[in-house]
């Protein structure tokens, strides 16, 4: 049996652990949601992320029986877990700041935390650091902007360079910074770019082959129980706008039937 699986994120940076996942498992069944009607993630309340999530993996289970949950996004995983495994009896599997992997590669011991406004803020990503990385220096950086240009690369296929620069130049002179984690699921968009603007950093620390590994143990532990359903993947958005048929052929592009609007009226 195919296991269906779910990936939502505030916009399309989760389809970075959807790629890592589907190399390792090319033949399960995704569904993909992005929230647009929330996007960015970044600054939102942690009520409204709960409320959010809770929503959308309801809606879209009432249609396509589950097998697993994943949540593509660090902003949303650093609140959300509690409350969607108390809801859910299927996996629930989190992204969240590599830390761990980051402390350990680091040579300098100091290490970067690039992620968003609300994820270098939370107690979840203060005690990671606590546990894991006490005996490095660790710079957060937390930006709204870094999101939105990197959805407007997917859209536009362009990125703002200048804009980018703006958002890393404290980086830029920094004398130790050797390792930086790509903690929001957009940023693996732009590490070429990043890489060529930070060439001190010597890791880019990516989560996605990480949660793809996590993913193939937690099937075989809990394998699909799915006996109905058509297999074609289908993303779905939260929100109708202009941009729909645009973003419709950019999700085929990542092999994506269809996208459909979640209504929750
Ligand atoms: N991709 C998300 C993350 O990993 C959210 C970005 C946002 O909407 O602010 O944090």
């Amino acid at each position: 049996m195919k296991p269906t699986i779910l990936l939502y994120d505030s916009g399309m940076g989760g389809l970075t652990i959807y790629d890592a996942i589907r190399q390792t498992l090319p033949n399960a069944h995704y569904l993909y949601c992005f929230d647009n009607a929330y996007f960015p993630y970044s600054e939102r309340s942690e009520n409204v992320l709960i409320e959010q999530a809770v929503k959308i993996v309801q809606k879209i289970a009432e249609k396509h029986p589950l097998d697993m949950v994943i949540v593509a996004c660090n902003t949303a995983s650093t609140v959300v877990l509690p409350a969607l495994r108390s809801r859910f009896s299927f996996p629930i599997v989190g992204t969240v700041p590599a830390i761990k992997p980051a402390a350990a590669i680091s040579e300098s011991k100091t290490i970067g935390l690039l992620a968003t406004k609300g994820t270098v803020e939370r107690p979840y990503v203060t005690e990671l650091i606590e546990k894991y990385a006490k005996n490095c220096v660790v710079e957060k950086l937390g930006t709204t902007a870094l999101v939105e240009i990197v959805e407007e690369k997917i859209r536009t296929g362009q990125v703002n360079l200048a804009r980018l620069q703006e958002v890393i130049a404290e980086w830029q002179t920094h004398p130790t910074l050797d390792t930086v984690i790509l903690g929001c699921t957009h940023f693996p968009l732009v590490k070429q770019e990043l890489q060529q603007m930070l060439p001190n950093v010597k890791y880019f620390i990516d989560p996605g082959n990480g949660i793809a590994n996590r993913v193939s143990v937690l099937l075989q532990e809990f394998p699909s129980k799915n006996t109905q359903q058509n297999g074609e993947n289908i993303a779905f958005c939260t929100k109708m706008d202009e941009e729909f048929a645009k973003r419709e052929v950019i999700m085929q592009q990542w092999g994506f039937k269809r996208l459909e609007l979640l209504n929750f009226s």
